[in-house]
């Protein structure tokens, strides 16, 4: 099947927030404000670095949203509870349903990549800690263009490294902001609501599916 799934990684198949333990030790109750924070910050980084083209790569981005949020939150981390913190973020879980809908996906044959802002290296360590790496057949990162989701390049390279046609290209994230940018830039993609509560944005770029637990990727992608 010359189908190509390109997964993004964070908030898709890893869990950003499991940091939220490691926090705790040190900012106690304020661990998840902590994550949001820290999360939404690495985000912003990220998209400025890229309009500015003034790339640094992601670890970078999310280590000075850390250090960022640390001040404003006046939670007064010292370097080693950093350190400590930005090694957890190498060895992020996997969510619940990842495994088994991979397992199901790959019995279907669909290709799989893994497409993040992350760095390669870190990306495929994480994909191995969860023990899920068998089902890719690469990992296509940004870094490779030194530029961020949603910029057109990046979906443009996927494509290319895919080597199949754009609309046989299907992301699954997420991340509305990757959504749109897939989807402006010829590629499907399945748009995964992780929480209920989260909202799509109402630019009129709509996901090609909507999907509420990766389990229902299987069923629903239409080929
Ligand atoms: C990624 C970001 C969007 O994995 O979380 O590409």
């Amino acid at each position: 099947m010359s189908v190509a799934l390109a997964f993004d990684i964070y908030g898709t198949l890893i869990d950003p927030h499991g940091v939220v333990d490691e926090l705790s030790k040190h900012v106690g109750d304020r661990a998840q404000d902590f994550s949001n924070i820290w999360r939404d910050k690495q985000l912003e980084y990220t998209w400025r670095r890229a309009l500015m083209q003034r790339y640094e790569n992601f670890p970078v981005c999310t280590r000075q949203a850390l250090d960022y949020t640390d001040t404003l939150l006046q939670t007064n981390l010292g370097e080693s509870a950093k350190v400590a913190l930005m090694q957890v973020y190498r060895v992020l879980p996997a969510y619940d349903d990842v495994p088994a809908s991979l397992q199901s996906l790959a019995d279907s044959g669909f290709r799989m990549f893994g497409f993040s802002n992350g760095v390669a290296e870190a990306v495929s360590g994480l994909l191995e800690h969860a023990g899920i790496d068998r089902y890719f057949e690469g990992v296509v990162s940004v870094d490779a263009l030194q530029t961020f989701k949603p910029s057109p390049d990046v979906y443009h390279h996927f494509i290319e490294v895919a080597d199949t046609a754009p609309e046989n290209c299907w992301l699954v994230s997420s991340n509305g902001f990757d959504v749109i940018g897939a989807v402006s830039a010829g590629m499907k993609a399945a748009w995964l609501k992780r929480s209920q509560s989260v909202v799509f944005d109402p630019w009129g770029v709509e996901p090609t599916l909507v999907l509420h637990g990766l389990d229902e990727l299987n069923q629903k992608i239409i080929i």
